[in-house]
């Protein structure tokens, strides 16, 4: 199973190539690749990430092609005639961006954190947590079983916000990864120097996932003690002017948020060149200070995707995990319904997976890797979605 389709490159100028796939064409930037008009490529979040022999990508076309045409058939015929605000935020999600939907793996390779965030079971005073850290030979062991043997051709590597993983070690795993398992490396490592994150995009690192957390100042402070909203808004900044495609957003149901607070976080997101919002809702960990304090439904998520869709037509929303922990049997399902198109599928191994324990009892914790694709993959076909991402980060 292919988690993107290639596209035939048919123009190339200086280091940004026309793509096709099936007729349409897309823009992408090959920071990587001698590439030659009639080879084929993958591309994430308008990166050129690995390259793909003529042949196999014929062959990859040829079982596509017809599928890729039912599926947007009923993914058209599933946002026709809206009657609500999540089934309009769904129709502007179909007729903006069709039918493709980013499916990204993650990999959390450090259970460390120097940080205290109220909300987070991975701050620093829980001291009842097993804490983990895999070496480099881990990490590039993993990743390469997500790209080459599970297909993933975007991969976010997550920690605590962890000093142990220096420059040296972390321009060392971004290094071997993409030269062993190329893909779309996308950095979620928390505040971390702006000189450092310059050297691991020069090593082939290319999106950065970093939340704000919350637009508010004054519950920002109260919730992640000693630090400061316009320092992160201001790394967030930086690593856009860097080159990072920004994934980035908010909590949504921190105690202490106000409705009037919701619609700032999504105005903020939308504000910061952000090419895929990440936000989801807040879900209490029993050994954090936030215990007793409830979550928000899971229809004020739903609301919140389907108002960001509608006042940001062409982002790409992701469905997260948390939305899918709050209703396991049908979370992820109604996100993509209320105008959510891309998601995560967790590739760590399974022996840490328990510990990244940022909340309780995470969906797909338990979840066979194999299993967990099939089954999203599965719901994706049934919806209408084809699990790809052709290239949107760059329109002209
Ligand atoms: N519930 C939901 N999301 C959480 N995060 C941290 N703690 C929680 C929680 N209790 C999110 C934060 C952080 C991301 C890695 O996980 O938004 O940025
Ligand atoms: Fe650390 Fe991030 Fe959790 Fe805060 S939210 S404690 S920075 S892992």
């Amino acid at each position: 199973m292919c988690y993107a389709i290639p596209g035939k490159v048919v123009e190339i100028k200086d280091n940004i190539v026309t793509v096709d796939y099936f007729g349409e064409k897309r823009k992408a930037k090959n920071d990587f690749y001698k590439l030659s008009a009639g080879d084929y490529i993958y591309a994430q979040g308008g990166f050129v990430v690995q390259r793909v022999s003529r042949q196999e990508a014929k062959e990859i076309l040829k079982t596509w092609e017809e599928l890729f045409f039912k599926l947007q058939q009923t993914d058209l015929r599933l946002a026709q005639k809206p009657k609500d605000l999540r089934q309009i935020a769904n129709s502007v999600r179909q007729k903006e961006l069709g039918n493709s939907c980013c499916v990204h793996g993650i990999l959390e390779f450090s259970n460390y954190c120097r940080n205290d965030c109220l909300y987070c079971g991975l701050r620093n005073s829980n001291s009842s947590l097993t804490r983990y850290r895999m070496d480099i030979d881990e990490i590039v062991a993993a990743a390469d079983i997500a790209v080459r043997k599970l297909k993933f051709k975007a991969l976010v590597l997550q920690s605590g916000e962890d000093p142990w993983y220096d420059g040296k070690k972390l321009i060392e795993i971004i290094k071997r990864i993409r030269k062993k398992s190329p893909a779309l490396l996308i950095l979620s490592i928390g505040e971390r120097e702006a000189g450092l994150y310059e050297k691991l995009y020069k090593a082939g690192a290319r999106g950065a996932l970093l939340r704000f957390e919350t637009s508010n100042p004054a519950l920002y402070k109260k919730m992640r003690p000693g630090h400061n909203p316009k320092e992160r808004l201001d790394l967030i900044n930086r690593l856009h002017d860097i080159g990072y495609l920004i994934m980035t957003g908010f909590l949504i149901g921190l105690p202490g948020q106000t409705q009037e607070d919701l619609l700032k976080d999504i105005q903020l997101t939308g504000s910061l060149g952000t090419d895929m919002f990440s936000f989801g809702p807040f879900i209490p960990h029993p050994q954090t200070p936030l215990a007793d304090s409830p979550s928000p439904s899971i229809e004020e998520t739903l609301d919140a995707i389907a108002r960001t869709r509608i006042m940001s037509p062409e982002s790409r929303i992701l469905v997260t995990t948390s939305l899918e922990t709050l209703d396991k049997e049908d979370g992820l399902r109604q996100g993509l319904l209320s105008g959510g198109n891309s998601l995560m599928i967790n590739v760590t191994p399974k022996k840490y997976r328990r510990l990244y324990d940022i909340y309780p009892d995470r969906a797909g914790t338990d979840a066979d890797i194999k299993e967990r694709i099939d089954s999203v993959v599965k719901l994706l076909y049934s919806i209408g979605r084809a699990p790809t991402d052709i290239g949107l980060g760059i329109q002209s």
